[in-house]
């Protein structure tokens, strides 16, 4: 216990901060305030699990998400303390030395630790696409992440295959669930994920050694299970029929509601406007852009045009219309979660992509509805 506070001191955290710190995880996690003890003890207890980091297909975003805090805030301060031994962006070691501390970690700590995976998984050409020392990411991820007792994906590339998956994907980009089904996953989509839902989700392992409940794609719910339009500070210009219509006009200028500019948050699942970002300064929505839907399994492709509203639908401006958005919507997803179940039990990786060229074209098509409706 003793490294932990000595930490909190050096960088002049107290321990009533620390405290009203784990107070606020818990709270996040949906627990009850007689649970910060138990959080506090478990942060700060000697026996945490050791971490790798893999990183594959990605832009390094997430590892971004990580570092890019302008001062270590208490949250920085505890993912410090867990023990990450292999992260090759940060790592001091380098080539033969840092894999050799990787399989080390693996043997010693095998079933025992966390594995953090970043980036999607390439799988055409035997997976050459993305190869580390010798290896290749498949190979790397059912030798690393098979052996460790839970596997956080981070990002939307890892979680589902993000960018690098959009159609044609050529490199036959996957999620860490396509390759490992069965294993105890957590997905934290996002692009990039948001570090302070890793920091609650690692707290949550490390006080009930168990993954928090998660939605049908394996997101904890605590982070993923309302909607970006439920909490957005816009909203009530949604409801009012207050719009922009234009980038920089009068109702840009007046935080109007993003919807006709292309927010897709009606339909993204997300705790982005109650989280925020760079330490709760503003989200993507709070900055004047609308959301694209970044923490969702059909980001990129069924997400797009960026700019592209939503279907229309009659009682536009009303509460209703949300619902009416977010059904159509789910229609024509339905087709994609129900071949992702498929693809995950029976691996039939053909079904899923033929549900998301169907999901492709009736969002299509109920975008030149909208804009028949428009004109
Ligand atoms: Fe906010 Fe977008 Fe919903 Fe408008 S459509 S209220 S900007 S989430
Ligand atoms: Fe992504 Fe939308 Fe949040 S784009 S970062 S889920 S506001």
């Amino acid at each position: 216990m003793g490294d932990f506070s000595d930490l909190l001191e050096s960088h002049g955290v107290t321990r009533r901060e620390f405290l009203k710190y784990c107070s606020a995880l818990g709270a996040a996690l949906a627990l009850p305030l007689s649970m910060t003890a138990k959080i506090a003890e478990a942060i700060e207890s000697d026996t945490r699990p050791p971490v790798i980091w893999l990183e594959f297909q990605d832009c390094a975003g997430d590892s971004e998400s990580l570092l890019r805090a302008n001062r270590p805030t208490v949250g920085d301060l505890v993912l410090d303390h867990i023990s990450l031994d292999y992260h090759e962006t940060i790592m001091a070691a380098a080539g033969h030395q840092a894999e050799a501390s990787q399989q080390a970690t693996v043997e010693k700590y095998k079933g025992k630790y966390i594995c953090i995976v970043e980036g999607s998984i390439p799988t055409e050409a035997g997976g050459v696409y993305c190869t580390i020392g010798g290896r290749t990411a498949v190979d790397i991820l059912k030798q690393v992440g098979g052996n460790a007792a839970l596997i956080i994906a981070v990002g939307n590339c890892a979680a589902y295959g993000g960018l690098p998956a959009a159609h044609p994907n050529p490199t036959g980009a996957k999620g860490v669930s396509e390759i490992l089904p069965g294993k105890t996953i957590i997905n934290l989509p996002g692009c990039p994920m948001n570090v302070d839902n890793l920091t609650a989700t690692v707290v949550h392992y490390l006080t009930f050694g168990a993954a928090p409940a998660c939605d049908r794609h394996l997101r904890p719910l605590f982070a993923y299970g309302k909607r970006i339009h439920d909490n957005c500070e816009r909203r009530a210009h949604f409801d009012a029929g207050q719009y922009v219509e234009n980038w920089g006009d009068y109702g840009h200028r007046q935080g109007w509601c993003l919807y006709k500019m292309g927010c897709k948050g009606p339909e993204t699942f997300h705790n982005c406007p109650t989280l925020r970002w760079n330490e709760g300064l503003s989200w993507p929505v709070m900055a004047g852009h609308g959301c694209v839907g970044c923490s969702e399994p059909l980001f990129f492709d069924a997400m797009m045009p960026m700019y592209r509203r939503l279907p229309n639908v009659p009682g536009f401006g009303v509460e209703a219309s949300a619902v009416k958005i977010g059904t159509a919507i789910v229609g024509a997803s339905a087709a994609i979660f129900a071949a992702h179940g498929a693809v995950t039990t029976a691996r039939n990786w053909k079904k899923i992509g033929k549900a998301k060229a169907e999901a492709r074209e009736e969002i299509s098509h109920l975008n030149s509805d909208s804009d028949s409706e428009e004109s």
